[in-house]
């Protein structure tokens, strides 16, 4: 698999940060420096001196990285902690009365909380989820609007050591169902529903429909109002957030838990299967969300206006937003909606009403908002800005120098930071401070973490820009545990090769002249759509579901602003559709797989097919239809297929 790609565009501009901006930085650049020595000579050394400076712990720890249970590895593991101290307690004395959240609804409402208020309001949620029989090690399931209450119910959790498994609230009934009973809640925190893309989205309907006729762990829903849309409350099962915690006191004790305890669940895609269950810890977990939100965004609590703009429904609304931002105290903007609504000037507004300073978005929405024209930057006054960020695909150079431009003045570093789900925190992106920026790169791997590109025996690729499988050598403390009740899983999908020794990430990626990593896309079936990741297992397998078809293979093709979009090729039981019935049938399967996953899973191409390019062992040739999906030429030999002549068909020449 490892290619050389030279012939690739090579893109050598650098941008450096400005001076000023290295002068107001929180750490120098000999700073810096010494902290990417100190993790190269001594690496436990290292973390374990970052643990002690930047977590406050219940019980100190002793032991620093624990591998018995290898590749279950355990960070500080007989210290204890409790997340939610760290994010909110601590900080009272010095930032009671300072704004921790700015919150804006889509439809304009905005609500400040101090870091009192916000200690007040977790307290009370904590102690209602305490006398309603919750406990340390229960399951939560979080399927809310992105509102500050989401951050609540998150940090209540956290504070009680109840685990949580958030559920972005545009999956689907369907999807909500299959978390809920791999995570074996036995509550569900929702809204009766929230206001996303100018319409409302009925929460409440789907966590109902997904308790339909199940006898699933779940005792109880709570239901915060938002909408005020009418829904329905089932005796018993069903209570308004209101009542829930209404005469609770503003005071919980925050319970300590050792450090490996599971702080939460995240759901995600993969190349095969259900989604899976990534368990993250609590100390290390932490550890990752405070030093990467000093070291790459730089976060002055006592300046900045931070803005992340992802949903607590992924993971960078868990390190991003739920707890980073807060375990270093800093103020942050969390806006419910879209950037589009009323109008592609949407986030520009937000970013001057609040004079955001700091703020981190996904490539696709920058596209969006580049496509919509600079008219829209332009009426808002920008200059509060001094760090911008993005997250979670490659982003490509024309939307990286407008980004840069046209947001950020010219004068923004622009951090890319590469990580996932399973990473916790950014792994690969730039300290602003020493290292230069190039457009489309998400640089170099942060201190102490030990990313390297190998070939398929294991060996580390050092000829410049020969692409291979991204891997991470050493263990890193905000890294995944496991696979929520699937240890298995978790050793196969991560630790498949290189005998158990390095984390496979699932990605390609090259190293430049320079040591600048460039992300080249997933080396399985996982889709980035809109920086969203699917598996093309999971659509097929809704699109199977559909009681009029037979067979379905899925795959990406590239998508000017969502990055990629969901191709999907489909053999029906019967005759192949034609016509109006296509069209028809068309719309029914997207509808059926937005029913089955969520609208995120749409497939925007359906193409009918009387069979699928296969080889004469009965495999499906994804290659094959992957290049049909980009319109390239087929001109590999395809006369060793099963069916060669079906390739005419599918490419719609036949
Ligand atoms: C996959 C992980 C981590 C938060 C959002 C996505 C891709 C992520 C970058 C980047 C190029 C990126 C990778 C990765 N990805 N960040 N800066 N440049 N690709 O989390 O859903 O777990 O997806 O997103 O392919 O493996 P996720």
């Amino acid at each position: 698999m490892s290619q050389n790609i030279e012939s690739t565009l090579v893109e050598n501009r650098r941008f450096p940060a400005s001076e000023s901006f290295i002068h107001n930085a929180q750490h120098s650049p000999e700073q810096i420096q010494a902290l990417y020595e100190q993790a190269e000579n001594d690496y436990e050394g290292f973390w374990k001196e970052q643990a002690e400076a930047k977590i406050d712990w219940s019980k100190p720890f002793s032991s620093v990285l624990s591998t018995e249970r290898a590749p279950h590895f355990e960070w500080f593991n007989d210290g204890e902690v409790n997340v939610s101290y760290n994010c909110i307690d601590r900080h009272l004395e010095e930032r009671a009365h300072q704004t921790a959240i700015i919150f804006e609804g889509e439809r304009g409402d905005t609500r400040h909380i101090t870091y009192k208020e916000l200690h007040d309001e977790v307290c009370r949620f904590a102690n209602a989820l305490k006398v309603n029989g919750i406990q340390k090690g229960d399951r939560v399931v979080i399927y809310m609007p992105m509102i500050a209450h989401a951050v609540v119910a998150m940090q209540a959790c956290a504070r009680i050591g109840a685990t949580h498994s958030v559920v972005f609230g545009g999956f689907s009934a369907e999807a909500l169902r299959d978390r809920v009973a791999d995570a074996g809640a036995k509550m569900i925190i929702t809204a009766d529903g929230g206001f996303r893309g100018g319409k409302t989205v009925r929460l409440k309907d789907a966590v109902d429909a997904a308790l339909e006729g199940n006898p699933l762990s779940v005792e109880k829903v709570v239901v915060l109002k938002r909408t005020g849309d009418d829904i329905e409350m089932k005796e018993g099962r069903d209570v308004w957030w209101d009542e829930f915690e209404a005469g609770m006191s503003n005071y919980c004790d925050p319970v300590p838990v050792e450090a490996e305890h599971p702080l939460f669940i995240l759901y995600t895609s993969g190349s095969t299967g259900k989604p899976k269950g990534v368990q993250h810890s609590s100390a290390g977990y932490l550890l990752g969300a405070i030093t990467t939100m000093q070291w790459v965004f730089d976060v002055n609590p006592n300046k900045d206006v931070y803005w992340c703009t992802a949903d607590v429904g992924w993971i960078t609304g868990h390190t991003y937003v739920a707890y980073g931002p807060l375990a270093v105290g800093a103020t942050q903007v969390i806006y419910e909606g879209v950037p589009m609504v009323p109008d592609a000037g949407r986030f520009w507004k937000v970013c001057e009403d609040h004079k955001v300073t700091t703020f981190y978005t996904a490539p696709t929405a920058i596209r969006a908002l580049m496509k919509a024209g600079e008219q829209f930057p332009d009426q808002y006054d920008l200059s509060a800005l001094r760090l911008l960020g993005t997250v979670g695909e490659p982003i490509n150079p024309e939307a990286w120098m407008w980004y840069y431009e046209k947001i950020g003045a010219s004068k923004c570093p622009i951090v890319d930071t590469w990580w996932q789900t399973e990473t916790g925190a950014n792994m690969i992106a730039p300290v602003p401070q020493t290292t230069d920026c190039k457009p489309g790169s998400c640089t170099r791997p942060l201190p102490g973490i030990d990313a390297i590109i190998v070939d398929e025996e294991g060996n580390e690729i050092t000829t410049p820009n020969q692409g291979g499988y991204l891997v991470i050598r050493k263990p890193w403390p905000s890294m995944i545990r496991t696979v929520w009740n699937d240890d298995e899983r978790f050793q196969n999908t991560y630790y498949p090769m290189f005998d158990g020794k390095y984390y496979l990430a699932g990605d390609n990626a090259r190293k430049d002249e320079d040591g600048y990593f460039w992300i080249m896309g997933r080396t399985d079936d996982v889709l980035n759509v809109s920086g969203h990741r699917l598996g093309t297992m999971e659509i097929e397998s809704a699109l199977v579901a559909h009681e009029a078809v037979a067979e379905a293979a899925v795959v990406g093709m590239p998508h000017e602003v969502k990055g990629e979009a969901v191709l999907a090729f489909v053999i029906c039981k019967g005759d192949r559709p034609e016509g109006e019935a296509a069209d028809a049938l068309v719309k029914e399967l997207r509808e059926w797989v937005s029913q089955q996953i969520g609208p995120i899973a749409k497939p925007d191409q359906i193409r009918f097919a009387d069979n699928l390019p296969k080889t004469r062992s009965g495999k499906i040739m994804r290659r094959l239809l992957r290049s049909i999906g980009k319109g390239e030429e087929i001109t590999s030999d395809i006369s060793t297929l099963e069916n060669p002549a079906i390739v005419a068909q599918l490419q719609g020449k036949a």
